[in-house]
């Protein structure tokens, strides 16, 4: 049997246990895959908490991305094969030491990158990559990203600054060094924080990335006439009531592999900044369900 980290019903932690199921079979379009690392997302626990429906078979197992090594193929997929080094899109849950990745959200894991690495890229790194692109900001404009410290912050400042772009972004005071590590400037959030934006960027700000929602991305919405440079990865209604939009995802095998290529050379990190043993999943998603959790938060397994 295999020993996955998941939640029997729909609510918080208490509903986490972990779990005993079968090997995985692939079916078509599916890799099997023995997981070395996941990452962690707080898409993971609002998938527990039942903010995206509560369809799913339960128990289910947690987590969206993983890296591993390929046990097994399933019919119809090219350009892997067993033995290979890879990460992707979980199908089936990547708290776990054997899951399903999706083969058309998965890449080939380059040797100089780490599997820790590798597990942050098809959530946290692609969607960044995805905000960064649809934004679209040429070099020299100002970028603010709400919530810059986090796990797609962390990305998309440092996309934003190989395009050339000036990045600004909002974090508490704690994470002030680590901004200015990723070559941006930190802004604390809260009351008179569009004051503190004017006086970061007195020229004014070229677009928005929130990735915070409600109150903190109202507080900011005057900061920019233009909201169609205005977009969020996390409150759809708020940014559309303000006239901005939603980021459409668009990640595919070739920008994963083109993320993970960045890595390999040494442009792009995604500041692993903790590693939980499986054992420690609860500890591990009880970070970032924090919502303070800096850079990217990962589950090795052994
Ligand atoms: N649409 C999609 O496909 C998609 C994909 C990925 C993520 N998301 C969503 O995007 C959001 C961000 O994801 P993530 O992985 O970056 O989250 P995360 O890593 O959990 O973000 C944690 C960070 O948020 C910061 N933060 C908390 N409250 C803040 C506030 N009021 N103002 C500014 N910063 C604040 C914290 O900084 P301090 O400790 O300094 O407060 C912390 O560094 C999440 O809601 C996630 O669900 C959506």
């Amino acid at each position: 049997m295999v020993n996955a980290f998941g939640f029997t019903d729909y609510g918080g932690p208490e509903t986490q246990e972990f779990l005993d199921r079968p090997p995985l079979e692939p079916g078509p379009g599916r890799l099997a895959i023995a997981v070395r690392a996941a990452g962690v997302n707080p898409i993971d626990w609002k998938i527990r908490r039942g903010l995206f429906g509560r369809e799913r078979q339960l128990p289910a197992v947690l987590g969206q991305e993983a890296s591993g090594v390929v046990l097994r193929v399933g019919p119809g997929v090219t350009g892997f094969a067993p033995g290979d080094e890879v990460f992707g899109t979980a199908a089936s849950g990547g708290f776990s030491e054997q899951t399903l990745l999706r083969a058309e959200l998965s890449a080939l894991k380059p040797g100089t990158v780490g599997f820790d690495q590798a597990a942050t890229l098809p959530v946290s790194a692609a969607t960044a990559d995805d905000a960064v692109r649809e934004l679209g900001l040429g070099a020299g404009r100002t970028l603010l990203i709400l919530g810059i410290a986090g796990g797609v912050g962390t990305i998309a400042a440092q996309l934003a600054r190989t395009r050339g772009l000036v990045v600004l972004g909002t974090a508490s005071d704690a994470n002030r060094a680590y901004v200015d590590a990723l070559s941006a400037v930190q802004v604390p959030y809260g009351e008179g924080v569009t004051e503190r934006i004017a006086a970061a960027a007195p020229d004014g700000v070229d677009g928005v990335l929130d990735l915070v929602g409600g109150d903190a991305l109202r507080a900011v919405a005057g900061v920019i006439t233009d909201r169609t440079v205005l977009v969020s990865t996390v409150d759809p209604v708020t940014v559309a009531e303000l006239g901005g939009s939603f980021v459409t995802r668009a990640t595919t095998s070739g920008t994963l592999a083109a993320l993970a290529a960045l890595v390999g050379s040494g442009e792009l990190d995604p500041h692993v900044t903790h590693r939980f043993p499986l054992t420690g999943a609860a500890e591990a998603l009880a970070l970032v369900e924090s919502g303070h959790a800096r850079g990217k938060v990962v589950i090795e397994v052994a």
